[in-house]
């Protein structure tokens, strides 16, 4: 049975899955460790369950050989180093979705309270002030949603804002299926020009770098409202600062910033800071009890799928193999060098050791081949020995 140890207080439904799958040695770390202690606390360990917080560099993952896969339960997952893990046959799983709908929830809250100006008039009430003008509040009904990215959130957000009456209008630089009524805008700047509320939902780093700028906010309706819960960097926040100042906007929510805090004390440094029609959030788009469940549960059961059946459908850093159903007596997971003859010499050495091969998948990503083979009966020590040995092995494990 595996020995699963997890660190930073990962939710109870991951346990819940664990155990329900039949394994018990599950060891939980409410932190996360430094270094050294890091090392002794994944001694003999199969499975390492960790979040944003545990780093498993190189010499982590050397130093611990009894670690067979990674299972990081949050959406990030370069605090791990991919590319060692995967030339140790490491495969290491995240949870991409479980997230999505906190995120989809807390952009509809935000496009409602800044069509009406709640933050605004929260503020000027706290202050002493009764004003109940309508002047500048509008209903989110029949109003027009401009989602840029229409992957996992943005088309989440997409059927929610639907249901409200909006309507749904996207970009995106994959064709992509609508749903619902929504429809595709054709440019970025078509979209932001029909839109009363412009939603961001694309991935960060330098192809989205600051696409809402000084130009392209321009192009957006006077009046209208941005909003960014995706990356910091999608933002030109000077640019967005004036088009607030001068009116162009009338509100903003923000929950991510090129720059964050690195710790609860650190105050955010931002010229939005103290604008009454802007919200800014602390990146907690995601943070709900209900999407740690998810997480727990979801990395859980690709981290069981691994260890039953070998699949590695998802890992972030590894060739992806479907779950597969086991057709005989015991099924083998090898990891080699992708290199030309592989998979006969694989085939061969089994041949020579008397196993018949009933059925076999291999899938190969960069360096690495995977393969996923049954064969008939048992398969003994010796022959698993010889099969780890053999110079093409990377990594060699029986179920
Ligand atoms: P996704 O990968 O499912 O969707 C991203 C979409 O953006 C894809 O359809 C892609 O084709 C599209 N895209 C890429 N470049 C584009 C461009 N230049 N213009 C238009 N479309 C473009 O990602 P998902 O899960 O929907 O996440 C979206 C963003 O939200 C990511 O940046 C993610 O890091 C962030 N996020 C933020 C959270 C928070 O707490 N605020 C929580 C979870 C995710």
């Amino acid at each position: 049975m595996a020995q699963i140890v997890l660190f930073e207080n990962i939710h109870p439904s991951a346990r819940a899955v664990f155990e329900a799958a039949g394994y018990t040695d599950i060891v939980t770390h409410a932190a996360a460790l430094p270094p050294a202690q890091l090392s002794d606390a994944l001694r003999g360990a199969q499975v390492a369950g960790i979040r944003s917080r545990t780093h498993l560099d190189a010499s982590l993952l050397s130093g611990n050989p009894d670690l067979r896969v990674v299972g990081c339960f949050c959406i990030g997952t370069n605090q791990v180093d991919l590319d060692a893990a995967m030339q140790r046959g490491i495969p290491v799983f995240n949870a991409p979705f479980s997230n999505t709908r906190s995120v989809a929830e807390l952009v509809l809250g935000e496009a409602i309270l800044l069509l009406r100006r709640i933050p605004e008039k929260n503020a000027r009430v706290h202050l002493g002030h009764w004003d109940k003008s309508a002047s500048g509040a509008f209903e989110t009904r029949g109003k027009t949603l401009g989602i840029v990215g229409y992957g996992n959130i943005g088309s989440q957000i997409s059927t929610l804002a639907e249901s409200l009456g909006m309507r749904v209008i996207y970009h995106d630089v994959e064709a992509k299926l609508p749903l619902g009524n929504a429809r595709p805008a054709g440019t970025l700047n078509e979209l932001l020009e029909q839109s009363d509320v412009v939603t961001l939902h694309v991935p960060g780093g330098k192809a989205t770098e600051k696409i809402m700028n000084a130009d392209t906010i321009a192009r957006m309706r006077r009046g209208s409202i941005l909003i960014n819960a995706s990356r910091g960097t999608v933002v030109d926040i000077q640019a967005l600062h004036a088009a607030l100042k001068s009116g162009h906007l009338a509100g903003a929510a923000l929950d991510v910033f090129p720059t964050e805090p690195k710790g609860p004390d650190e105050p955010l440094a931002s010229p939005l800071i103290g604008m009454p029609n802007v919200i800014l959030t602390p990146h907690i788009g995601g943070s709900t009890q209900e999407s740690q469940e998810n997480i727990g549960r979801e990395v859980a059961e690709k981290l069981v799928r691994f260890l039953q059946a070998g699949t590695t459908k998802g890992a972030v850093n590894f060739p992806e193999l479907p779950y597969l159903e086991q057709a005989g007596g015991t099924r083998i997971l090898h990891v080699h060098r992708n290199a030309p003859g592989a998979l006969g010499t694989l085939d061969n050495l089994m041949a020579q050791h008397g196993l018949n091969i009933i059925s076999q998948t291999l899938q190969t990503r960069g360096q690495i081949g995977y393969v996923i083979t049954d064969v008939e009966g048992e398969v003994n020590d010796i022959v698993m020995t010889t099969l780890r040995d053999h110079p093409i092995t990377v990594r060699c494990d029986k179920l």
